[in-house]
Formats: C-alpha cells, structure tokens, sequence
C-alpha cells in the first residue's frame, strides 16, 4: 500500500465530517451529465458513496451503479451509508490495476478522483475507454474550482486546465461534450464513439501543416473534431429548446445555456489553435501580411 491509499484508509470515519459535498453542484452535475434510465454505472474512486444516490436514482430500476475504491474503509462507509440502494454494488480495487469488463459501463464517474491517479492518466483514460461500451460517456468532476483542488494537493497542478485535459481524452478516442472551469466546479463530459471506426486518431491525420492547397486554402487537421464539436453543440441547444418547451426551471436551462457557452469556447480555441499551427505559420512564411491581421482581429473578437 503506498502513503496515498494508507491515508484514505486511515482519514475514511472521518471523511464525511471534514468533507461535506457540495449538493447544489452535484445537482448541477446530473443536470449536465443527463444520464439515462437503465444505466449501467461505474463510480470509480466512490469514497464513502457521496454521488452514489444521485447516480442510483438517475440509473433507476432497470440500471445499476458500481461504487469502486481501493479503500476498504471508504468502500466500507459507503455500503454501511448506501447498502440499501437495490440498485448499487460495491467492488475493492485500484483503477490502475483492476480488470473491468470491456464495454459493460454506460457511465464512467470520476468524482474528485482524476488527481490521485493524474500521474498516470493516460494508463487511466484508455482503461475507462475500453471499460465503456461504444457511445458510453465519461464524467470528470470536482464540486470545488480547480485552483481549490491543486492547493489541497500542495499546490501541485494534479488538476490541469480543461483544455489539458481535453486533448488527453480526445487523443484517447473521446469526444468533448462539456468542458467547464467555473469559480464554482469543473466539469467535464466526454463520449467514446459510438462507432469506434467513427474516430480518427490523431495520427491518421496529417500533422505537418505543409499547405496541400494555395494560400488561403490550407489544410484544417481538426475539421472532423471542430465538425463533430459543432454537430454536440446543435444537439444540446435542441434540447434547451425542449426543456424551455416543457416549462423547465430557469436554473436547470441556464446551466444547460453555461454548458453550450463553454463548448463554443472549446471549439473557437480549437480553431484558433489549428490556424495559427497551420494557416498562420505559412502565411508568415510567405509574407502574408493580410492573413496576419486577419489573425489579429480574429483574436481580439475571440478575447472580448
Ligand atoms: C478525494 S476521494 C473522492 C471520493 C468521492 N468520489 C468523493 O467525491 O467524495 C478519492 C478516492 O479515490 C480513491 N482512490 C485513489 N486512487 C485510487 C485508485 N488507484 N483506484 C481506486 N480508487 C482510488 C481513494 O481511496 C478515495 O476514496
């Protein structure tokens, strides 16, 4: 056991009293996650099962939760607290070293949980990948804003900007949904393709960035990510529409409108990115300096 796992086992009667959740966030976060009935649900690194009545109502009868730890002593607070949800189980292990099933889960959890395992996340991302089945999503979540997470662990970015963390995911074969770093939370929302033959990884794509075209014409490597972002996008301000429709709360919609807010961010960052790697560098090279002010404006919209 290292000094990490022997401190949760030690601090588990005590984690309840010294760390209370933040309800109003965790609602907030099934409102974005939108998980559906009859899910199939992993919690990995549960705790003492704070999120497991949230997920084991939005799973309902016909789904079910599975809160996981290596912590015998939080797992076991958990099933003392939860055991009589009938659609929750509890299972011992270590993210890194467990042998989940491949595409069983819907949902994947990871509820303040990404910085004890940050060190080996891409080990982690592709485990939770091939855990999920194909259109299965993958939460990551912290109730407190990401400067609070990193203090707590010396200061040290365990918790890095979403947009870090988006490109681990995406590189892993996922696509953003959410991507939210508020004052209050951070949130993310990833899905694994649902046809895996769906994603182009990264390294089918050309990465040099030499013009295939004239000036002006330059090769996007991100189209199908920026087209794919989009298409997310269109579909969740249809379902604002629906909910707006159906007389929803105005809370309920306005974190749906932050959610649509943060991913057209996402994806202006990817475009932006994409033409200042490609677009701009040639049309330095070549002297453009049209296509360099054009860059400059398009940056100062993108900043106000
Ligand atoms: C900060 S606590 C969060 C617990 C709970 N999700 C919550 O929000 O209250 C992190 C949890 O992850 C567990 N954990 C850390 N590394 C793990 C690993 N490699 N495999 C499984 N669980 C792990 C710890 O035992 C601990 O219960």
């Amino acid at each position: 056991m290292d000094k990490e796992h022997i401190f949760f086992e030690n601090y588990a009667r005590n984690w309840d009293r010294d760390r209370k959740a933040d309800d109003k966030v965790l609602s907030a976060f099934m409102e974005l996650a939108a998980v559906r009935p009859g899910s199939v649900i992993l919690d990995a690194g549960c705790g003492t099962g704070v999120f497991l009545p949230y997920l084991s109502e939005a799973a309902g009868r016909g789904g079910c939760v599975e809160g996981f730890d290596y912590s015998q002593q939080m797992l076991d607070v958990a099933e003392e607290k939860f055991s009589h949800l009938a659609n929750v189980t509890f299972t011992p292990g270590d993210v890194l070293k467990y042998h989940f099933p491949e595409k069983h889960y819907d949902v994947v959890c990871c509820l303040n949980f990404y910085p004890h395992v940050a060190a080996h996340s891409r080990e982690v991302i592709r485990r939770l990948y091939d855990a999920l089945v194909p259109g299965g999503m993958l939460l990551i979540m912290h109730d407190m804003p990401r400067k609070a997470v990193n203090a707590i662990h010396g200061g040290e970015p365990v918790l890095p900007p979403v947009d870090i963390l988006e490109e681990k995911l995406i590189s892993a074969g996922f696509s953003v949904v959410i991507a939210m770093d508020t004052e209050r939370f951070y949130f993310i929302k990833v899905v694994k393709a649902a046809d895996e033959s769906d994603f182009v990884y990264d390294d089918d794509e050309p990465r040099s960035g030499v013009a295939a075209h004239p000036l002006h014409h330059h090769h996007h490597t991100e189209t199908k990510r920026v087209l794919n972002r989009l298409s997310r996008i269109t579909g969740h301000v249809e379902a604002i529409k629906r909910m707006i429709e159906d007389g929803r709360d105005c809370s309920d919609v306005l974190v749906q409108l932050a959610a649509v807010h943060s991913a057209v961010a996402g994806v202006s960052r990817v475009i932006l990115k994409d033409h200042i790697d490609h677009c701009i560098v040639d049309a330095i090279e070549e002297h453009d300096t049209e296509a360099v002010e054009n860059l400059k404006k398009a940056i100062n919209t993108f900043v106000k």
